[in-house]
């Protein structure tokens, strides 16, 4: 019988798959044995990441939805059939108060991080619904969460949230299983540049997950690839959080924070 983890002859698209947690799902998918086609609005790290796993490379924006719905008619006419889908394209924000926060970088976060995720999901997700099968992961966030000073990107995460539930039982008929992740604080280009900005307290953002770390991009797509497997085939309209324990543990802070942990889990090595 075949592994409930292996992709073999299933074609995964990643939007955001040309860096960080979309990158590290398009090298998971392929080792695993999927097609993938790697979407992303940078084209030359798309066909980089691409070639390097044996993929395909497609060039557009989520937050245009015109070349969305092109992206998978030229697909559909070249006989490529998406079964599995990655929602992973996102922008963040600065942590600005509404007086100083300027309308066309909220309007720019919805339009990525909401609307671009509903556009790929409307497009690719119907045909999946008309072909009969399919499974969505859309990338939420924590900040979906929970209340910060993130006033676009926290809103437009809550929606993909709420996306999620609503088109899960919008297609569960249809053989389409539709679920979000929501990322802690992980290692990508995106957070160390807020990190390197000062926006982001890297020392912080570990103390206040109770397992003390920041996390890797391959331990999110290890999330997201279980919940696309057969593994996951009974699991639909769910957010799961891959965060290190940050929401349980950041209300700790209240008490001074979460206790330090036994000698010995401190002397092992890490893994
Ligand atoms: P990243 O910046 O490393 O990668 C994002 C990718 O999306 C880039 O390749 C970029 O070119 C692409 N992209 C951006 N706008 C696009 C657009 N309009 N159309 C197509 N592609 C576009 O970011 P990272 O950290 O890997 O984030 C991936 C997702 O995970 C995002 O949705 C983000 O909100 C979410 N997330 C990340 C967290 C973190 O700590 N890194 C925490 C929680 C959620």
């Amino acid at each position: 019988m075949a592994s409930l983890k292996d992709f073999t002859g299933r074609t995964a698209l990643v939007t955001g798959g040309a860096s960080g947690i979309g990158l590290a799902c398009v090298q998971l998918l392929a080792q695993r044995g999927a097609r993938v086609v790697v979407a992303d609005v940078n084209a030359e790290a798309a066909a980089t990441a691409a070639d390097a796993c044996g993929g395909s490379a497609l060039t557009f924006d989520v937050a245009d939805r015109a070349a969305v719905a092109s992206a998978c008619s030229a697909l559909e006419q070249q006989g490529v059939e998406v079964d599995l889908l990655v929602n992973c394209a996102g922008i963040v924000q600065s942590p600005e108060p509404p007086d100083r926060f300027e309308h066309a970088v909220f309007q720019r976060v919805v339009a990525i991080d909401f609307e671009g995720t509903y556009a790929c999901c409307a497009e690719f997700g119907s045909a999946m619904a008309r072909r009969g099968k399919g499974a969505i992961v859309n990338v939420a966030s924590v900040a979906g969460m929970r209340s910060m000073p993130l006033h676009a990107y926290s809103p437009a995460k809550a929606a993909v949230i709420s996306l999620t539930e609503c088109l899960a039982a919008e297609w569960g008929r249809s053989g389409v299983r539709v679920n979000a992740v929501s990322p802690g604080y992980t290692v990508t280009a995106a957070l160390q540049s807020q990190i390197d900005l000062g926006l982001r307290d890297a020392e912080r953002l570990k103390a206040n997950s109770a397992l003390g770390q920041l996390i890797a991009p391959v331990d999110i797509a290890r999330a997201i690839v279980f919940l696309l497997s057969e593994e996951a085939r009974v699991i639909t309209g769910i957010n799961l959080p891959a965060d290190a324990g940050w929401l349980v543990a950041g209300s700790w802070s209240t008490f001074g924070g979460v206790r330090p942990g036994s000698p010995a889990a401190q002397t092992r090595p890490a893994g």
